[in-house]
């Protein structure tokens, strides 16, 4: 059974078609790419992934069960995890309590337990802890642990963003153009953190780019849009030799 099965989705805001019959099989541990042109609707599937919008059309399966029309937090709690095109980040807490925010929207404990302090709200403060920064070590930012996030480097701060959607344990982590705004060197690190988070965690991963040669070195299937619609579909090389594909960015 494929991890993430959505079929025939569509969207249209007033009359604007923004997606159109999207279909789309991500199998548990894939590193898959979507790209496409501005304006091409890459970020409204994710926003109808994750419940941000309903879709007018189609279904959405995660893991077997009809995700489709759900809230956001209840998506996540089913293990969607994304990040943003633009950093949305606490900027005024530690990178730590980023991190543990994540966290929190799981923890095993009730408010209750919380705002009186019983002994359990400390163990699993602790381990909470000890997760995060277990989470900081793999993004190499466990030395900035208690920074204010605001105070990272753009580059860092995307990664920030990855560990915290990571906190949440999710079965799928969606990115949405991770690498926007990062120089060459910081991309190509970024890079290799996405390769990592997947081959050690074995993490489900889909990935929105602009930039197809950024996708292309990394992920084994793509799926290209392009005014809403699916343009392409496949195995990455056959998909970027695709004429109709070379066509459509030369056209940019
Ligand atoms: N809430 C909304 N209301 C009206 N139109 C919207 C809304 N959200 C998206 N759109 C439109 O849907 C189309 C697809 O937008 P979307 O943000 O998904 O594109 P994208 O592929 O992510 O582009 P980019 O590469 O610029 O991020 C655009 O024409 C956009 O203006
Ligand atoms: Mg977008």
């Amino acid at each position: 059974m494929a991890l993430l099965e959505v079929k025939n989705l569509g969207i249209s805001f007033g009359g604007l078609r923004a997606v159109d019959d999207f279909n789309l099989t991500i199998e548990q541990g894939e590193l898959y790419g979507l790209i496409g042109p501005n304006g091409a609707g890459k970020t409204t599937i994710f926003n109808l992934l994750t419940g941000v919008y309903k879709p007018t059309d189609g279904y959405i399966m995660l893991d077997g069960e009809n995700i489709t029309g759900k809230k956001t937090i209840e998506i996540n709690r089913h293990g969607i995890a994304r990040t943003f095109q633009n950093i949305r980040l606490f900027s005024e807490l530690t990178v730590l309590d980023n991190v543990k925010a994540g966290l929190h929207n799981h923890h095993p404990y009730s408010t209750l337990t919380g705002i009186l302090r019983l002994p359990k709200y400390y163990r699993v403060e602790k381990e909470m802890n000890e997760r995060a920064m277990e989470l900081l070590k793999v993004f190499g930012l466990d030395k900035e642990a208690y920074y204010k996030a605001s105070n990272l480097p753009y580059g860092q701060q995307r990664k920030l963003e990855i560990a915290r959607a990571l906190a949440t344990d999710p079965k799928l982590l969606l990115l949405d153009e991770p690498a926007a705004g990062m120089n060459p060197n910081e991309t190509q690190e970024l890079m290799k953190t996405i390769r990592f988070v997947r081959d050690e965690f074995h993490m489900t991963i889909l990935l929105i780019e602009h930039d197809m040669k950024l996708v292309s070195g990394i992920c084994e299937r793509l799926t290209v849009l392009n005014f809403g619609q699916i343009l392409a579909e496949g195995e990455t090389t056959a998909v970027l030799n695709d004429p109709k594909v070379i066509a459509a960015y030369l056209g940019e």
